[in-house]
């Protein structure tokens, strides 16, 4: 058997892995050994008395930087082979998009560092050139929950995870489409019945209706990916 997909996590706080990722799918999936996932400390690679990991920004300003010096170390003494993508979770980084995610699922793992503090000093992303990777517009405390959701995202594309059900093509995104509503018993909830369409039998209807409702819904709450949907589609006949 090939070696599982690997997913190598520098972080201060290495207590918080596998946490929810070791649980329902994902943890089933690492106790069967599909992936694997370590966690190491960044402070293990500090050099002076204190073991500090961070200092005041250059410049001045609020808050502290982790240093260059500490988390290259950290990095390179990391047992992530070198064909690995190194990923820096960050609030300023390009937005993770599911095909990114499906990029690294296919791929043999990643080196993920878990920023902190204000943030991590420019030269160590240059110089191990790390790709700066955001989950959203927010920001988290710090990249750990950010690190998960990426880890979550990749670990459910990979062989053998996933049931067949679950796993197909409609699922949202991979059409640049939101999920069309789910219905199931009981037939009234509340005075609300499930819409007829859906128990007919007509098996084309059904599929003409959640197509509609998948494009109403795309078009109302998310009008960017209704947009990028339309330009790729323009010569078809079904956009
Ligand atoms: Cl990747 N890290 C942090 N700290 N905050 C975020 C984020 C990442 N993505 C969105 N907000």
């Amino acid at each position: 058997m090939t070696a599982p997909w690997r997913a190598t996590v520098l972080t201060l706080f290495p207590e918080m892995f596998p946490g929810p990722l070791g649980i329902s799918l994902a943890g089933k999936a690492l106790a069967s050994g599909l992936w694997a996932v370590e966690a190491r400390d960044i402070r293990a690679s500090a050099t002076d008395k204190h073991r500090s990991v961070d200092d005041t920004p250059a410049g001045g300003g609020p808050g502290m930087v982790l240093r260059a010096d500490v988390l290259a170390a950290a990095i390179d003494t990391a047992d992530a082979p070198r064909a690995f993508p190194r990923l820096l979770m960050s609030p300023r980084g390009r937005p993770l998009t599911q095909s990114r995610v499906r990029e690294l699922a296919t791929g043999p793992g990643a080196l993920i560092v878990c920023g902190r503090f204000e943030g991590v000093d420019q030269r160590v992303i240059e110089a191990r050139q790390l790709e700066e990777v955001s989950i959203g517009d927010y920001v988290l405390s710090g990249g750990e929950i950010a690190a998960m959701a990426l880890i979550d995202a990749c670990v459910r594309l990979l062989p053998g995870v996933m049931g067949k059900a679950e796993s197909g093509s409609e699922e949202s995104f991979s059409e640049s489409l939101l999920e069309y509503p789910q219905y199931t018993r009981p037939q009234a909830f509340e005075g609300r019945p499930i819409p007829e369409i859906l128990t007919s039998g007509d098996h084309a209807k059904v599929a003409a209706w959640r197509k509609a409702e998948a494009e109403a819904l795309t078009r109302s709450r998310r009008p960017d990916l209704w947009t990028k949907r339309q330009g790729p589609r323009k010569n078809t006949t079904d956009g």
